[in-house]
């Protein structure tokens, strides 16, 4: 996945290696992260209110990776359903029923999912045409799903274990400002 973060695109691999560029892309998107991650620790330490913590961490992501064209939070209701929290991008679904899509998998679940193709996810909700892949990371309290956040992108395939371990990363740091 690409980023915004100015990072150089060629690395110590030699590019005439099958994979070195592809390598190369990889430890600088981890690189990012880990520089992000220390300025949202920054800004959640004292945040004053869950909503502002969210909608830091949603606008964080989005301005830093170019390539998650939606980012955000979805918070549970009584019933189950997931409804929309702070996020960053095109207009979403508001609702989400109960154990329903990706988000409600993994709210259900309490594990993350990687989607590389929205189109082959059989119960994926489509909130807009252009999502093409996909990753959703439970908020996790005392082992139970408090929340989830939930990355979209216009690309195929757009994330994979660096994305997972980082975003799983994001959602800890959340986890005691809600
Ligand atoms: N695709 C999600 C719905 C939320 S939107 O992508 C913003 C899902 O299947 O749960």
């Amino acid at each position: 996945m690409s980023a915004t973060g100015g990072a150089s695109q060629t690395g110590p691999d030699n590019p005439d290696t099958p994979g070195g560029q592809d390598h190369a892309d990889r430890q600088d998107k981890a690189e990012i992260y880990r520089a992000m991650l220390v300025q949202l620790r920054g800004l959640l330490d004292g945040c004053p209110t869950p909503v502002a913590a969210m909608a830091s961490t949603a606008a964080l992501l989005r301005d830093t990776f170019s390539e998650m064209f939606w980012v955000g939070f979805y918070l549970p209701a009584d019933d189950g359903s997931l409804t929309a929290g702070p996020y960053q991008g095109p207009l979403a679904c508001l609702l989400l029923p109960a154990g329903r899509g990706v988000c409600g998998k993994v709210y259900k679940s309490g594990r993350t999912e990687i989607v590389p193709d929205v189109h082959a996810f059989p119960d994926h909700i489509a909130c807009d045409s252009r999502s093409r892949s996909e990753i959703v990371v439970p908020v996790c309290r005392g082992g139970k799903s408090i929340a989830v956040l939930d990355c979209d992108s216009e690309r195929i395939n757009a994330f994979d274990e660096i994305d997972r371990k980082h975003l799983e990363a994001v959602a800890r740091l959340v986890e005691p400002t809600l």
